[in-house]
């Protein structure tokens, strides 16, 4: 078995890990949001044991009766379950696939030689520092007096987003800029689990335990807390998949079209907020696929055949092989020679004219529009052959 390989499948792990743990996570999140935002009036039998709403519901064929305390239950019950491991282990395996990706693999992935050279300790010690400075800042954010008006403490929050996206893809290749956008907010989500969400309950218990009011500060706290975990759970999942799409990170104006898709995933959780109170605002739906729309139109391609429109020589289908195979094969074959993808990524393989033909849609989307294939432009693909293979392309 090859390092590559063996690489190849703790990676398949910790991506599978972290997939379970962060469905765990935002699925037990979701269902405790809507549990709060619709619990109905109590029964009167129920109003007396101190019992603020009830609800009931019908899951897998059974009946279940939720119920929540005003405070506490009069005495603590033997078992309490908690939830925080699926929080803990969505941070762990992220972090570790972080580590093999982006650190491991930190000449393929982090660092991007025609933007700034890092040498790979320094583009480490950024991430890591860009990971805990970002809580650092954002926690003494939410306990400053910002933290009093939400609207300017989320305002002010957005801008710090929209800062690191920009100076991080000023640095790193552009998909690890969004990457670790993400990774940076999935951090200091539970972070928030960790530091201030599971110490307040803590306190809540002990407080309960001992006969004595709990101090408001903790559910105020957790409140701020819980707020910005539940705006940021939609966006968040967009980050962790943008590496699929180019047409966002690769964008010169990438930081800004991040910040936009922030904003409508935050939108569009709004409405599922208000619903689960009962409120239904169709329209917040409806804008914010409105603004996905103007979004996708803002940055599409305004000339996508300015390339093909260089006048560049025709080539025919054996130069169009040949090009292929002098940048894409070393990747996109059966038997591939680069050192790392010593499997033909996505499944591409582009060894015959049939198989390119297969791939053209794709091939025209990633090497003539986006430009982000060759992978990092390893192979060294320059604009003239990219547009004669487009031209190739549309002429099939
Ligand atoms: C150094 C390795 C490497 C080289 C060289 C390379 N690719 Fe890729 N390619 C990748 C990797 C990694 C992925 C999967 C990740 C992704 O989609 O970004 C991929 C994915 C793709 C996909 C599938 C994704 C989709 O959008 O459906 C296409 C198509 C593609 N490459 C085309 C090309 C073409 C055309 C060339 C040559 C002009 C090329 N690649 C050269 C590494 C490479």
């Amino acid at each position: 078995m090859t390092m590559p390989y063996v690489l190849d499948w703790l990676n398949l792990l910790l991506r599978w890990g972290h997939l379970i743990t962060g469905i765990a996570w935002i699925g037990a999140s979701f269902y405790f949001i809507w549990l709060d935002n619709s619990l109905e009036e109590p029964s009167e039998e129920n109003g007396q044991k101190g019992i603020a709403g009830q609800l009931n519901s019908i899951h897998g064929g059974g009946f279940y009766e939720v119920a929540k305390y005003k405070l506490a239950p009069p005495t603590m019950p033997k078992t309490l379950h908690w939830f925080k491991w699926e929080a803990y282990s969505t941070w762990v395996t992220g972090f570790f696939l972080l580590v093999l990706m982006y650190y491991v693999g930190a000449r393929t992935y982090l660092i991007d030689p025609t933007k700034y050279a890092l040498e790979i300790w320094q583009g480490v010690l950024l991430s890591i520092t860009t990971l805990a400075f970002g809580w650092f800042i954002y926690d003494a954010l939410c306990k400053s007096p910002l933290a009093k008006n939400g609207w300017l403490l989320a305002g002010v929050l957005l801008i710090l987003i929209a800062l690191t996206a920009w100076g991080l893809g000023e640095v790193f290749s552009d998909r690890a800029a969004y990457l670790h956008v993400g990774a940076l907010i999935g951090t200091c989500m539970a972070a928030n689990v960790l530091m201030v969400i599971i110490p307040g309950q803590k306190a809540l218990v002990a407080a309960v335990e001992a006969g004595q009011a709990p101090d408001p500060k903790y559910a105020k706290a957790s409140k701020l807390r819980s707020i910005h975990n539940n705006y940021l759970a939609l966006p968040v999942l967009f980050l962790m998949i943008s590496n699929h799409y180019p047409m966002t990170y690769g964008h010169s104006n990438a930081w800004a079209i991040l910040l936009a898709i922030i904003v409508i995933g935050a939108w569009s959780r709004h409405f599922f907020n208000l619903r689960h109170k009962g409120i239904v605002r169709p329209g917040i739906l409806i804008s914010a696929f409105v603004a996905f729309a103007l979004l996708a139109w803002w940055i599409a391609p305004r000339h996508p055949h300015s390339l093909v429109d260089k006048a560049a020589p025709e080539i025919n289908d054996a130069q169009a092989l040949a090009l292929v195979q002098r940048h894409c094969t070393a990747c996109h074959s059966a038997h591939p020679s680069d050192g790392i993808f010593t499997i033909a990524p996505a499944g591409v393989l582009l060894d015959s004219l049939e198989q390119i033909h297969q791939w053209a849609g794709r091939i025209q989307a990633r090497t003539v529009v986006s430009k982000d294939m060759p992978f990092m432009n390893k192979t060294g693909m320059t604009d003239e052959e990219r547009a004669q293979l487009g031209a190739w392309l549309s002429a099939q």
